[in-house]
């Protein structure tokens, strides 16, 4: 085969998800080269519905980097969510709890400001580009082959050689899979005997807050978009078809699932948008080889209860651009040798809150009457105590960065 022509850039990132475009703007901001390859087109990205709880810094890091005050006007500034279980409702007060608020905008619109921010400052993100091979990552210049996929027509084959390539790129990340080929590492894993089956409705808000409901009917949550469409959850096998479930049978099950003796009840309309979403609790140990690093769904994946994903993309992203301004600046790899245990931190801290928010709030197919008492008493636990409100709300809103 021929060579292929090649770009050299210091950076290259794989992935122009919300982590992808995030660290090239930050690296663009300190002058750092990059360039980033996404598979997807930019309309795609923008509409594909994804979970959307924004931490304070993960709201401060859109605002205060110079990429779009958007989310503190069109975003949701929420003070707390509803736990609601044996049908009563316990509401969380974040601010006078842990004196902080989270933000309910969606991962597209994060998106949507991020590739705008980049277009704006001259980046070179080229979507629909499709990696085809991930090249030498045991080598000082990693890349990888990619080819251009734009508007269904394959384009010739070229090539991206850098100094550090990111995997940026989800949870089917292609570099972390030539991580798992090529290098040593492991892969740990935790699978859950249910699914989420999601849906959009237009509809009017049920309620100011989020609830998080869990009843003999399994999990549920009530959350939004708007003042006129919703976005609402309940746990379901893993292969469930959304074909099996008209209007009527989602609503009859949603409503099972808040019922209580207050007489509680979900406002309901049309359902534009249904989905069944799988999900398990992931990660790559170490998060790095060399020049390669992960970042985000690539290197692990949390399931969407404890509304994780993003926040804890952007806390591997801010590590990551941290690491690569001072090895820019100073040419130390201190650094960065110490991304993957500095990420691991955070990264461990949040699977322990997904796993915890999601195995007390679903209920197993298969748990004896025992373990449903169980959680039932350590849900009590957590409202009744002043602690176990703290320790949520703390979770919830994400911890100060390192
Ligand atoms: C959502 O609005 O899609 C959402 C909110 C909170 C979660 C998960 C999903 O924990």
């Amino acid at each position: 085969m021929t060579q292929p022509p090649v770009t050299r850039t210091r950076v290259g990132i794989v992935g122009g998800g919300p982590a992808g475009l995030m660290l090239s703007h930050l690296l663009a901001r300190q002058g750092i080269d990059n360039v980033v390859l996404e598979s997807r087109d930019p309309e795609t990205i923008a509409h594909t519905h994804r979970a959307g709880i924004l931490e304070q810094p993960s709201v401060e890091m859109l605002t205060d980097m110079g990429v779009d005050g958007r989310v503190r006007t069109v975003g949701d500034e929420h003070r707390g969510i509803i736990l609601r279980f044996d049908g009563e409702s316990h509401a969380l007060d974040f601010p006078e709890l842990v004196g902080a608020t989270v933000t309910l905008y969606a991962q597209n619109e994060v998106f949507v400001d991020l590739a705008a921010a980049r277009r704006r400052d001259g980046g070179d993100v080229r979507f629909e580009t499709e990696v085809l091979e991930v090249l030498d990552v045991d080598s000082d210049t990693p890349g990888v082959r990619f080819r251009s996929v734009a508007a269904g027509e394959e384009g010739p084959v070229e090539e991206l050689r850098c100094d550090i390539l990111v995997g940026a790129d989800g949870s089917r990340s292609t570099v972390r899979k030539a991580l798992q080929r090529d290098t040593e590492g492991e892969d740990h894993f935790h699978a859950y005997p249910f699914a989420w089956f999601g849906i959009l409705a237009e509809a009017p808000k049920s309620s100011p807050e989020l609830i998080y409901a869990r009843s003999e009917h399994g999990f549920g949550l009530i959350s939004q978009r708007s003042e006129t469409v919703q976005r609402m959850y309940f746990q379901c096998d893993p292969s469930t078809r959304v074909e099996d479930w008209s209007d009527d049978r989602i609503w009859d099950r949603l409503q099972r699932i808040v019922a209580g003796p207050d007489g509680f009840t979900l406002k309901t309309g049309p359902i534009i948008d249904k989905t069944v979403l799988g999900f398990r609790s992931y990660v790559r140990t170490p998060l790095s080889h060399r020049n390669v690093f992960l970042a985000g769904d690539a290197g692990h994946t949390v399931p969407p209860t404890g509304a994780k994903g993003l926040n804890l993309a952007f806390a591997d992203v801010r590590v990551l651009a941290e690491a690569l301004e001072s090895w820019a600046a100073t040419g130390s790899r201190d650094l960065l040798d110490a991304y993957s245990e500095t990420a691991l931190t955070r990264v461990w801290k949040d699977q322990n809150f997904s796993y915890w928010m999601t195995t007390m709030l679903h209920a197993r197919p298969d748990a004896s009457e025992f373990e449903d008492m169980r959680v039932r008493g350590e849900l009590r636990n957590v409202v009744q105590s002043r602690y176990g409100r703290q320790f949520l709300a703390e979770q919830y809103t994400g911890w100060p960065s390192a």
